[in-house]
């Protein structure tokens, strides 16, 4: 086996093929596997079969594991990983789709993860693609007097937010008393390993944008969220079984898509790594 690793477009997402995570690995390759991740912001390792405790070994090759949130979600057998699954419901018997709607995970935390990592276990026939946005491109492409006007702005973020149409599962009491009430992050961060800027927005977790009103923040949220999403942004990660996707939540949004079969399970293994408090 040799580690290849090619681009899967000019500005976002990357794959390496010929690499068994659950095998040791040499210095040499975690170093390769590690920059194609920084360069590229999303990494493809394919052809992978592993267990949820393999996947926790494998992805300390790239940091430390980050305790995710909501603990209704961890696997009992072990839970630092979570699961994705098209079959849970809310309270109310509608059907919940995780990730439904662009975010980056946990910005209501003082570090927010640095990474997201899932691992495909069951996917449905066709459709369940994850869309990840580019944000360093969506902050270089903001007219000059955009960049000056959101410098020094700092968002308000909570687990979830009064305004948001979509809505999270709610945490378990346990779990409320380890997570923020509101955390404040920088709208414009640098990204700690390229010192590269990126716009740090999140739809669902914003509350507002300190010393502005609403009347003011939503509009200009709205706006900047319309410039980043726009396609030449986009990275549209179409998966196959046996995937291992690592992602930069430091300069990424990304949305799962409920357009398939909901009768097909569609079944992930969630890890995130810890990050850095955003400046
Ligand atoms: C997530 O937002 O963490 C889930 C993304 C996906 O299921 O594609």
């Amino acid at each position: 086996m040799s580690l290849t690793i090619t681009k899967l477009s000019d500005h976002t997402g990357a794959q390496a093929t010929g690499v068994d995570l659950t095998r040791p690995i040499d210095d040499a390759t975690k170093a390769r596997l590690n920059a194609a991740f920084t360069e590229q912001s999303v990494l493809v390792i394919r052809d992978q079969a592993m267990t949820p405790q393999q996947v926790l070994d494998a992805v300390q090759l790239f940091g430390e594991v980050f305790i995710q949130h909501n603990t209704r979600f961890a696997l009992p057998e072990c839970p630092q990983i979570h699961y994705i699954s098209n079959q849970d419901q809310f309270p109310d018997g509608t059907r919940y789709i995780p990730g439904e709607g662009y975010h980056t995970d946990h910005s209501n935390d003082a570090r927010p993860p640095k990474a997201t990592v899932l691992f495909a276990v069951t996917l449905p026939d066709r459709g369940g693609d994850t869309q990840y946005v580019n944000m360093h491109r969506a902050y270089e492409s903001l007219s000059p007097a955009m960049q000056v006007r959101i410098a020094d702005l700092k968002a308000i973020h909570v687990y979830q937010n009064s305004h948001s149409t979509r809505k999270l599962m709610g945490l378990p009491d346990a779990a409320k008393e380890r997570v923020p009430n509101a955390v404040l992050h920088p709208i414009v961060r640098t990204h700690p390993e390229t010192g590269r800027k990126a716009l740090y927005i999140n739809p669902i977790r914003i509350e507002g944008i300190l010393g502005l009103s609403h009347a003011e923040a939503l509009p200009l949220l709205d706006t900047l969220l319309e410039h980043a999403i726009q396609p030449a942004h986009q990275y549209r990660h179409s998966w196959r079984k046996g995937d291992l996707v690592l992602w930069d939540n430091r300069c990424l949004l990304h949305k799962a898509n409920g357009d398939y079969d909901m009768n097909q399970l569609r079944y992930l293994y969630r890890v995130m790594l810890k990050g850095t408090v955003p400046n």
